[in-house]
């Protein structure tokens, strides 16, 4: 079989109508009346950490309850870091399909990945999206990517990797607990950088730049530009997210939701495509080590709140995540009933 090359090498060539099998079925597609325009998700203020941590932890603890995704702003990440990332990966996708292809995978844990949609040789309709991966890990600090690659993007994981960590010390402080608790729990953590491109699309209604999913790790930051798309769903509404500029996206993803026993959200989101515009997100993943044991903290657990979730090695949960539940099916976090 011929590997598909991606969106923009379709693109390239003068595609005019979307190909089959990047058009959903009624029941994948986005359906207007269900979608709720231009929400302001929770915004996080990170400069009301140094003023007033109590109250930060708690703002932070609300949001991620309620929503599992909010906006970060004020987060010190100099926007030049950030510009200088979406310059290198923008170059990235602009190389000739031929220098693309030779990082052409569908493995998750390889030091460079260039695919399109999730995983295509098991998928019968794909989304409109081309992206590349960068695998990170504490444990190997090198790794043989490009070049150019690599300078850009070391500054900008060391600066969101901090603020991950702030981050997970306050959710840790918000459960009650020391703040490190979760930081424990992780392990020697693992960061995957993922830069997704989506093209205009022809038939924009027909296809989803990314089914709704929720996040398999630990936390996830985002970065977009400014063209919209990125919804997240509540009960049966989509809520369609507004960018800030120059602020992260953060979600809660499955594991620290079931650490927190629950309390923590990870919420489940899509992206819709645009008939006339490309847009760019950044997303770094903040996970476990493939080693972890990961299920609900012991101190939460009491009478008034019995164990909602099994343990599960964090490598399993992975592969059933890349292997089970594909096509817009969502992967289970494995809920005790
Ligand atoms: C993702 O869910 O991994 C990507 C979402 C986005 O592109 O905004
Ligand atoms: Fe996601």
């Amino acid at each position: 079989d011929v590997l598909p090359k991606g969106v923009k090498a379709l693109m390239d060539n003068g595609l005019v109508t979307i190909p089959g099998r990047y058009i959903k079925p009624p029941s994948h597609r986005a359906v207007k009346h269900l979608i709720v325009p231009g929400v302001e998700i929770p915004v996080i203020d990170m400069a009301a950490l140094e003023s007033d941590r109590e109250k930060f932890v708690q703002t932070l603890c609300k949001a991620s309850s309620e929503w599992g995704i909010f906006q970060v702003i004020n987060h010190g990440i100099p926007v030049a870091t950030m510009q200088g990332m979406v310059h290198g990966v923008l170059e990235l996708f602009d190389l000739p399909i031929e220098e693309k292809m030779k990082y052409y995978t569908e493995e998750v844990f390889v030091p460079v990945r260039y695919c399109t949609s999730m995983t295509p040789s098991q998928e019968t309709h794909m989304e409109w999206h081309d992206h590349f991966q960068h695998y990170f890990s504490n444990r190997e600090k090198e790794h043989p990517w490009p070049e150019y690659c690599r300078r850009l993007a070391s500054s900008y994981v060391s600066s969101v990797r901090h603020l991950s960590q702030t981050l997970m010390s306050a959710l840790s402080e918000g459960l009650g607990l020391d703040s490190n608790c979760l930081a424990k729990s992780f392990g020697d953590s693992e960061m995957i950088l993922r830069s997704n491109y989506y093209l205009p699309c022809p038939n924009p209604d027909l296809a989803l730049g990314m089914n709704g999913h929720t996040d398999s790790g630990g936390l996830t930051i985002l970065f977009e530009d400014q063209v919209g798309g990125l919804q997240a769903r509540k009960g049966d509404l989509w809520y369609d997210l507004k960018p800030i500029k120059n602020a992260f996206i953060v979600n809660i993803a499955d594991q620290l939701e079931i650490l927190s026993n629950g309390k923590y959200k990870s919420i489940e989101h899509r992206v819709l495509v645009q008939p006339d515009q490309t847009r760019l997100s950044i997303v770094a993943f903040c996970n476990p080590s493939r080693d972890a044991v990961i299920g609900p903290l012991l101190e939460l657990i009491d009478e008034q709140n019995p164990l909602l979730y099994k343990s599960t090695l964090y490598q399993e949960h992975i592969t059933n995540v890349y292997t089970k539940y594909l096509d817009g099916k969502h992967s289970q976090k494995l809920q005790i009933n």
